[in-house]
C-alpha cells in the first residue's frame, strides 16, 4: 500500500505524541510539521521532515495528503477550513470544535472540498476499549445497563489549572484537562461507540472558561436504555483506598499530564460497564481489563501494542479509509454529536 504523507499541525503536548507514534508506521510518513509558536519546533525534534511556522506555509508546500490538527480547540475550525480548501484530508483532535454551528460548518466545508474529516476519537483505538467493545458486541455482558467514569482527586481548588483562553475562550465551555469538555467529550463518544447506541437525553453542569471551577457532572440516557454517568473534580482530594491500581503497560494522560508507560499507577483512568449478565472494569491505557460474571472475576490480557501506539492505529485506519474508499471509522458527525451532548450540560 502506498504510504500517505502526513503533516502535523501543532507540536505541543499531544502533537509530539502523534509524531512519536507515527514514526514506526508502515502506512504513513510524517513529512512536515507546523507550529505558530516560535520555539515549538526546536529541541529534540530530529526527523526528516520540513518545518513550517504557519499552516499557510505548510499547505503552500503541497507536500501532504493528511493534516493532523493537534492545535487548541478554539483554532480547529479555521485550520480545518484552510486544509480543506487546499484539498488535504484531515484528522482533527477532540473536541471537534466549540459550538455545533462551527462543527456543522467544518463538516460542510470538507464535504464541498471533497476531503475526509476524521474525528480524533482516539479512545476508540485504545486496545482495552477495543476489547471491551468486542465483548459487549459478543453478548458476554448481556444488555448494558450502566456505564460510568469519575475522576475526583487533586490538591484542593488552589491547585486546579484551567486550560487557558487560547484553548477555551472566556465565557464558553472550559475547565481543566480532566474536566467535561476536554476529557468528558472522549467518554460521551465512547459510551455511544461501545454500545452502538446514540445518547438521547443529557443533563449536567460544566465549567465555563474564566469562571470559578466547580465539580462537573453529566448524566446521559442512551437509545438502548443504558445510563451513562460522568463526574469530574480535580479541585478536591482523592478518596481512593490503597490497593487499587494497575501496572499500566501504556503511556497515558492523567491529572498531572502525560505519563510514560510501564509503571504502577495507583489511580489510573478507568470506566465501569455494567450489563445484565456481567460487568467490565476497563483501565483506558492498560493492556488488560477485568470481567466479572456468574463464574467469577477474571483478568483479560490484551496483546496489542500499548499506548501511545493507538495514535498510530488511528492514523493508519484513516489512511486505509482514504486509499480504499472505506466507510469512516470516526465520522465528524460523531464529533458533533459528542459536542452537543457535552453542551447539554451547559444548557441545563
Ligand atoms: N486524544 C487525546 O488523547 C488528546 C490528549 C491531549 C490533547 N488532545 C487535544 O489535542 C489538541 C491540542 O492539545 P495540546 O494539549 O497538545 O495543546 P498544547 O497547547 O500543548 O499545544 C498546541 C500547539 O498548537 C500550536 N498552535 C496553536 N495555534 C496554532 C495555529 N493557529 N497554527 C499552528 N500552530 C498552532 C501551539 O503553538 C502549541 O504548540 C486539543 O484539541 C486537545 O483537546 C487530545
Amino acid at each position: 500500500m502506498r504510504k500517505l504523507r502526513v503533516g502535523i499541525i501543532g507540536l505541543g503536548g499531544v502533537g509530539r505524541v502523534h509524531l512519536a507514534a507515527y514514526r514506526a508506521s508502515e502506512r504513513v510518513d510524517v513529512v512536515a510539521v507546523a507550529d505558530a509558536s516560535p520555539g515549538a519546533l526546536d529541541g529534540e525534534l530530529a526527523g526528516p521532515f520540513a518545518r513550517y511556522a504557519s499552516v499557510a506555509e505548510l499547505l503552500a508546500s503541497r507536500v501532504i495528503d493528511i493534516a493532523c490538527v493537534a492545535t487548541p480547540p478554539a483554532t480547529h475550525e479555521a485550520i480545518v477550513a484552510q486544509c480543506a480548501d487546499a484539498g488535504v484530508h484531515i484528522l482533527c483532535e477532540k473536541p471537534l470544535t466549540l459550538t455545533p454551528q462551527s462543527a456543522a460548518a467544518m463538516i460542510a466545508r470538507c464535504e464541498s472540498a471533497g476531503v475526509r474529516l476524521h474525528y480524533g476519537a482516539s479512545y476508540r483505538f485504545l486496545p482495552a476499549l477495543v476489547e471491551a467493545r468486542r465483548l459487549i458486541a459478543s453478548g458476554a455482558l448481556g444488555r448494558i445497563r450502566l456505564m460510568r467514569e469519575s475522576v475526583v482527586d487533586g490538591g484542593g481548588p488552589g491547585r486546579q489549572n484551567a486550560l487557558p483562553p487560547g484553548h477555551y475562550p472566556l465565557g464558553g465551555p472550559g475547565g481543566t484537562g480532566m474536566g467535561l469538555i476536554d476529557h468528558g467529550v472522549h467518554l460521551v463518544d465512547l459510551f455511544s461507540w461501545l454500545t452502538d447506541s446514540a445518547v438521547t437525553e443529557a443533563h449536567g453542569r460544566g465549567n465555563v472558561s474564566g469562571e470559578t471551577l466547580a465539580p462537573e457532572f453529566l448524566s446521559m440516557r442512551l437509545a438502548n436504555g443504558a445510563i451513562g454517568l460522568l463526574a469530574y473534580d480535580d479541585g478536591t482530594f482523592s478518596s481512593l483506598l490503597p490497593g487499587e491500581g494497575v501496572f499500566s503497560a501504556g503511556a497515558s494522560w492523567g491529572a498531572d499530564g502525560y505519563a510514560p508507560g510501564g509503571a504502577w499507577d495507583a489511580n489510573p483512568g478507568s470506566i465501569h460497564i455494567h450489563g445484565e449478565r456481567g460487568a467490565l472494569r476497563v483501565f483506558h491505557y492498560a493492556n488488560l481489563l477485568y470481567h466479572r460474571d456468574d463464574s467469577g472475576l477474571r483478568q483479560v490480557p490484551i496483546a496489542a501494542a500499548p499506548p501511545p501506539a493507538h495514535f498510530r492505529a488511528q492514523i493508519e485506519q484513516f489512511a486505509a479509509e482514504i486509499l480504499h474508499d472505506l466507510r469512516p471509522s470516526c465520522p465528524p458527525q460523531d464529533g458533533l454529536a459528542a459536542l452537543e451532548v457535552v453542551l447539554a450540560a451547559y444548557a441545563a
